[in-house]
This record gives C-alpha cells, sequence and structure tokens, in this order.
C-alpha cells in the first residue's frame, strides 16, 4: 500500500542564503523526520539551465545545493534524494505532457507572463528575450511531479499555478489515453515559514543582492552581520524592534525567550554593535556543526556524487515502470501488440467506465465515465481500495438496489443517466 508522498524541488542557480534556510531547507528537514510519508527531494537542474547558461555555476551551485541540504541533516537512507537530470524519465515525460497540453495554458504561466509584460513596458517585442525553455517551464515541473505520482507538492506561493497546471495535464493525459495513470497533485503552502529580511531590509534574496550566504566562514558571516542596515541611534537610545532586519533575522533563528530578551534589550538602548555580536553567535551556535560537514562534502564533491547516483537509483526504481506504462499507452510499444492493443481500446471506449484512483487526501474514490468522457458519477472517498471495488461490483451486479443502498457515498449526476449506463455494462458484459 503506498503511502502519501512529498515531493520538492530546488533550482540549483544560485548559492544557499539564510533566507533560503528558514523559509525552506529547515522547515523541509524538519518534517522530512516527522512526517509517516515518502519524501523526494531533488536538484531541478535542468530547470537551472532556463535561468542560468554558465556551466560552471551550474555545477558549482549543484555541489553547495547538494551539500547544504545533506550538511543541513538530510537523511538520503530515509528520502529519496536526487538530480533532475539523472532522471531520463523525466523529460521523456516531458514531451508526453507537452503533447497533452494546450500552448493557451501555457501563455497564461505567471513567469512567461511577466516577461511578456516587461516586453511590451518596454515597447520591444512580445517573446524578446524569451525562450522556449521559459515557456515550456511549468511542463518540465508537472513531469518533475508525475514522475513519482506525488500526492503533495510544499512550494511558495508562486509556485501554486505551476500545480493546477500539473493537474491540468495529469487529467488530460487520463482522459486522452483512458485510464487513471497519475494522481492529481496537490500544493501544500506552508503558511507560518520564516521570510527573513536581507542585508538592506528588503526580503533576502539573490536578486536584491543582499544575502548572506548560509554557509559563509565565521569570519565572513560576523562581517556581513556587521553590514545589516540600522537606524542612527546612539548606544543607550532605545531602539525599535518594528522594521530593525537585525531584529528579524535574530527571531528567524532564537527561541521565543531569547526573542524576547533581545526585545528587552532593545527597549534599553543596546548598541547596534552588540546586537550585531548577539546575533552573529544566535546563528554561529545553529550552524557551526553543519559547516564542518558542508566544507567537508564540498571538498570532495565525488561522495555527493555517490550519494546521488545512488539516490537516481533509488528514484528510477519509480520512475522506469510508469514510463514504460505511459509508452504503451500513447502507442510508442512494440508493433507486435500494437493493432490487438489498439482494438481493445477501441472496444472499451464504446462502454462506459468505471475508474478508480486514489487522491491526495490519501482515499480510494471511483466514478463512473460515459463513452464521450461525460462524468456520471462520483463516489466519496473510501479507507481502502477493496471497500470502492466492492461498491463497484454491487452497482454492476445490482444496478438500482445498490444505487441507492450506496446512496450516501455517492453523487450521481442524474441517476436515470447512471442507471442506463450500469444497464449497458450488464448487456456487455453477458
Ligand atoms: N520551480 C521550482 C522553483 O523554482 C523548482 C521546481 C522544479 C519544483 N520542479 C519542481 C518544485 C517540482 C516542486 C516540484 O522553486
Amino acid at each position: 500500500m503506498s503511502t502519501i508522498r512529498f515531493l520538492t524541488g530546488i533550482t540549483p542557480s544560485g548559492t544557499p542564503h539564510l533566507g533560503n534556510y528558514a523559509g525552506m531547507l529547515r522547515p523541509a528537514i524538519a518534517a522530512s523526520r516527522s512526517r509517516e510519508v515518502e519524501n523526494f527531494y531533488f536538484l531541478a537542474d535542468y530547470h537551472a539551465l532556463i535561468k542560468c547558461q554558465d556551466p560552471a555555476r551550474v555545477q558549482r551551485s549543484t555541489i553547495e545545493i547538494a551539500a547544504s541540504w545533506l550538511a543541513a541533516g538530510l537523511d538520503p537512507e530515509h528520502v529519496t534524494f536526487y538530480r533532475q537530470s539523472d532522471i531520463p524519465e523525466i523529460p521523456e515525460l516531458c514531451w508526453l505532457l507537452t503533447c497533452v497540453t494546450g500552448k493557451g495554458l501555457l501563455n497564461r504561466a505567471h513567469a512567461y507572463k511577466a516577461a511578456v509584460d516587461k516586453n511590451h513596458a518596454d515597447g520591444t517585442e512580445t517573446d524578446d528575450g524569451v525562450t522556449a525553455g521559459l515557456f515550456m517551464y511549468p511542463v518540465l515541473m508537472a513531469a518533475d511531479i508525475l514522475a513519482f505520482n506525488a500526492h503533495k507538492v510544499p512550494v511558495g506561493r508562486d509556485q501554486v499555478q505551476h500545480i493546477e497546471m500539473a493537474r491540468d495535464m495529469a487529467s488530460s493525459f487520463n482522459h486522452i489515453y483512458g485510464g487513471e495513470f497519475f494522481t492529481l497533485p496537490e500544493a501544500q503552502v506552508e503558511e507560518n515559514v520564516a521570510t527573513l529580511p536581507g542585508l538592506d531590509g528588503r526580503k533576502m534574496s539573490k536578486s536584491y543582492n543582499n544575502t548572506i550566504a548560509l554557509f559563509s566562514s565565521r569570519e565572513q558571516l560576523r562581517k556581513l552581520i556587521g553590514s545589516i542596515t540600522t537606524d542612527s541611534r546612539t548606544p543607550g537610545e532605545p531602539k525599535e524592534v518594528e522594521g530593525s532586519a537585525l531584529f528579524q533575522i535574530y527571531q528567524g533563528f532564537a527561541s521565543e525567550e531569547e526573542t524576547e530578551a533581545l526585545r528587552r534589550q532593545y527597549a534599553e538602548g543596546i548598541a547596534w554593535g552588540d546586537a550585531k555580536q548577539q546575533l552573529f553567535e544566535r546563528i554561529d551556535r545553529e550552524l557551526a556543526p553543519m559547516r564542518e560537514r558542508y566544507e567537508h562534502l564540498v571538498a570532495h564533491p565525488a561522495e555527493l556524487e555517490d550519494i546521488l547516483q545512488a539516490g537516481a537509483a533509488k528514484a528510477r526504481r519509480e520512475t522506469l515502470p510508469l514510463i514504460r506504462e505511459l509508452r504503451s499507452a500513447v502507442g510508442l510499444r512494440s508493433l507486435a501488440q500494437a493493432p490487438v492493443a489498439a482494438k481493445a481500446k477501441a472496444a472499451r471506449q464504446a462502454l462506459p467506465q468505471f475508474k478508480q484512483y486514489r487522491e491526495a487526501d490519501g482515499k480510494f474514490y471511483f466514478k463512473l465515465v460515459a463513452a464521450d468522457g461525460q462524468l456520471l458519477l462520483q463516489s466519496l472517498g473510501f479507507d481502502a481500495p477493496k471497500e470502492a471495488g466492492q461498491a463497484i461490483g454491487q452497482l454492476q451486479r445490482e444496478g438500482e438496489t445498490a444505487l441507492s443502498a450506496l446512496q450516501p457515498r455517492l453523487q450521481p449526476a442524474d441517476p436515470q443517466l447512471v442507471l442506463a449506463a450500469l444497464q449497458q455494462l450488464r448487456d456487455a458484459a453477458e
């Protein structure tokens, strides 16, 4: 029985900073330890090529990000940790999805639309400087998710639209090829994660160039913290915590008591230099043990490579059987068996069909779909696939009696249509 699957991708196109750590790595790693779920974490290096065409930088960033996740405590024995470009089934699936995705859907993707809007504002041509890679970004992301039939995808708000597009592509594919090949994934937006301000008080982000690298050396860390913008209040003058980047970063690392203590010291007029020293000590206390492991891994990239290769082998145990099934479903299959299978499918398609599937809530559902794809009947969730199967059996055997007996668990579009379809199925079975 498969458990709920979480999947998260990280694009290796920069050096991880404290904001990435507090907002993403730390909560994701904590969750990977406590959850009774399967976790997939991967380095989205094909995605990196969309933004970054500097090969040395892509490689460097892949090393730094892989080392950061491991140093911060991700356990590759417990989760599946891999690199996107080690899984050839992902780009293959990307193409299969491309062919069931409306171009119009991609026209509406935020990243593409932002580029187009900017061109219009600048008075340049619509697609100026837009690569097909940027345009296709949501399809590649859908392939990442659907290749593992992930149920939940923890993402920031900006990525929710991409998960919705992945659902669209999954259901188009399921519909066109007449099967439940894909689970429909759901975005999981963490509301309570810390967003850290950067050195200048704006959100810490590599596009503002205001970041503090996660694994700076102790000395660099001290220097960077020293350069956080403060106001001109002198030692002894009470200071405001609101709008103080220094205070907010401290809060991102400290316990509630520690935060309260610093708040009092602000009111009492702590000198900026002393506040910075406290922030430095607090962050360094958390990072120093990880820094050692990080430095070791960055100095021994072959160890990282081994870990990622082992992760890829584990990941491909999932993707290989799926892609084999998908290839056959779309007609990329041995010529010896093609005509038979095609006939079987044509016969099947003329009849209504029961379809069983599992949703992201972990429950088992079925629906009855007419030959033309119209939804006739939708079940509520069952705890076990067997219960859903039994309900289907009952409907097939008993028709109307079963429909009223099971009524609390069913949502028929039109009971008459359902009964007609059930009759059609019984006739066909004779
Ligand atoms: N696009 C994501 C980002 O920039 C990274 C990513 C790629 C991803 N593929 C994914 C995230 C699949 C979740 C699932 O943050």
